[in-house]
This record gives structure tokens, C-alpha cells and sequence, in this order.
């Protein structure tokens, strides 16, 4: 099995597996890093979002041989204790439901506050269309995100 080296939250990690793996199984399975979720696999629910670069992208249309030369930056990577403006905000809007599709929410809106900082209602449902939320909870997420832009979300 070949061998990737990756870097995932600042950290580097030498991995085993097939070429074709998508990042999404290699971030859950081999680093146990499972706030990453997957939803769909095939790249229609957000679920998975992580950051390449700083770019919002979909774990799990990712291979693992395509993101050795890449920043990772998962939620755990977000910020070490929940002190992100983002975290925060959405533990003070009860953002939350079920929670599964959270992580990727919030990946997807800090992408969106780093380019946008005072995003407008119009840019944050463009930023966040991709990502599905079964439990409905879209006006929260809007909410959450327009508070921590207030409080300089862009960290
Ligand atoms: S699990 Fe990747 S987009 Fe749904
Ligand atoms: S909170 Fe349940 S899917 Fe979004």
C-alpha cells in the first residue's frame, strides 16, 4: 500500500493507503480525526468539508494522493479548545440539532468569513447552499454567522 505524507492540522502524518482513498476515510480511520463526517459521499451534502488551503472542499471527493502538498485543516483544527468566534456563536444561537452536519457547516462558514468578514445575508446563503442540513436549522446558522463576523469571526 503506498504511503502519503500529510499535513492535517499543523501536524505531519505519514499514512497507508489505496491512491484512490478519499481524504474523508483517511482523516476518520487512520487519524482519528472523526468530527469530519461523512453524509452522502458523493460530494451534494457538505458534510465533510474541510479546508485545502483554506479553501472549503469536500473530503470525500478528495483522494489522498491529491492533498499531500496541502494544508488540512479540519473542525478540531478550527481551534484547539471551541474558542473559535464561530464555535462560540453557534453554542450561543443553540445552532445545533441532530448535529451531524455541523462540522461541515461551520468549515464552510469560516472559509466564507476569512474572504467575507462582514458577509451579507445574500453571501452567506451563496457560501452555504452546498451544505444540507436535514434538521432545517439554516436561519440559526445565518444568525450564528452574522454574530461572529460582528465579533471579528474571520480568526
Ligand atoms: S459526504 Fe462529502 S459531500 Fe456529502
Ligand atoms: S443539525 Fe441535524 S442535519 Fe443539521
Amino acid at each position: 500500500m503506498p504511503r502519503y505524507t500529510l499535513k492535517v492540522n499543523g501536524q505531519v502524518h505519514t499514512v497507508e493507503a489505496a491512491t484512490d482513498t478519499p481524504l474523508l476515510w483517511v482523516l476518520r480511520d487512520n487519524l482519528d480525526l472523526v468530527g469530519t463526517k461523512f453524509g452522502c459521499g458523493i460530494g451534494q451534502c457538505g458534510a465533510c468539508t474541510v479546508h485545502l488551503n483554506g479553501v472549503p472542499a469536500r473530503s470525500c471527493q478528495s483522494p489522498v494522493s491529491t492533498v499531500t502538498n496541502m494544508e488540512i485543516t479540519t473542525i478540531e483544527g478550527l481551534s484547539t479548545d471551541g474558542s473559535h468566534p464561530l464555535q462560540q456563536a453557534w453554542c450561543d444561537h443553540d445552532v445545533p440539532q441532530c448535529g451531524y452536519c455541523q462540522a461541515g457547516q461551520i468549515m464552510t462558514a469560516a472559509a466564507l468569513l476569512k474572504n467575507s468578514p462582514h458577509p451579507t445575508d445574500d453571501d452567506i446563503d451563496g457560501a452555504m447552499a452546498g451544505n444540507l442540513c436535514r434538521c432545517g436549522t439554516y436561519l440559526r446558522i445565518r444568525s450564528a454567522i452574522k454574530d461572529a463576523a460582528a465579533k471579528g469571526g474571520q480568526k
